[in-house]
């Protein structure tokens, strides 16, 4: 009887282990949306360097994908903006993504046509202040925000 207990709360045990073994890999969500005048609805960002963040972003607008396509691109701390969007500008098939500073992103979600979403799901670099931009042309002066790591 004893012997019976005490296997029964090990297994307890082991059973709780694994429970608490698999909650922290559920990460954090973040919604962002873009919209037909250019706008992010999220322009600051706030996390913990090692942090598992969800990015679930959403064009809101209504234009055709061709007219007002929107990405989310997060960029390594760094990384010359404007030569990075110039040089995406023409980049249609890779997400507006130029393939030469395909290194530079850490994270992103690929245009998005009227209604549609993407996510992503990535572990938040080091502390620092990174920017993420719309690298649809014309779009990123406007389509911007930064990630703060503390
Ligand atoms: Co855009």
């Amino acid at each position: 009887q004893l012997l019976f207990a005490s296997i029964l709360a090990a297994a307890g045990t082991v059973g709780l282990v694994k429970l608490h073994a698999a909650a922290p890999s559920a990460a954090r969500v973040i919604e962002i949306s873009g919209n037909d005048q250019m706008q992010y609805s999220v322009t600051a960002i706030t996390a913990k360097a090692g942090e598992s963040l969800k990015v679930v972003f959403t064009n809101a607008g209504t234009l055709p994908k061709e007219a007002m396509g929107h990405n989310w691109i997060l960029l390594k701390a760094g990384t010359d903006v404007m030569a990075f969007a110039t040089d995406s500008m023409m980049a249609k098939d890779t997400d507006y993504i130029a393939p030469k500073h395909k290194d530079k992103v850490i994270a992103f979600v690929g245009v998005q046509g009227p209604k549609k979403s993407g996510e992503v799901t990535f572990t938040v670099p080091a502390p620092g202040v990174y920017a993420y931009i719309c690298s649809f042309p014309g779009h990123f002066m406007i389509m911007k925000g930064t990630l703060t790591v503390k």
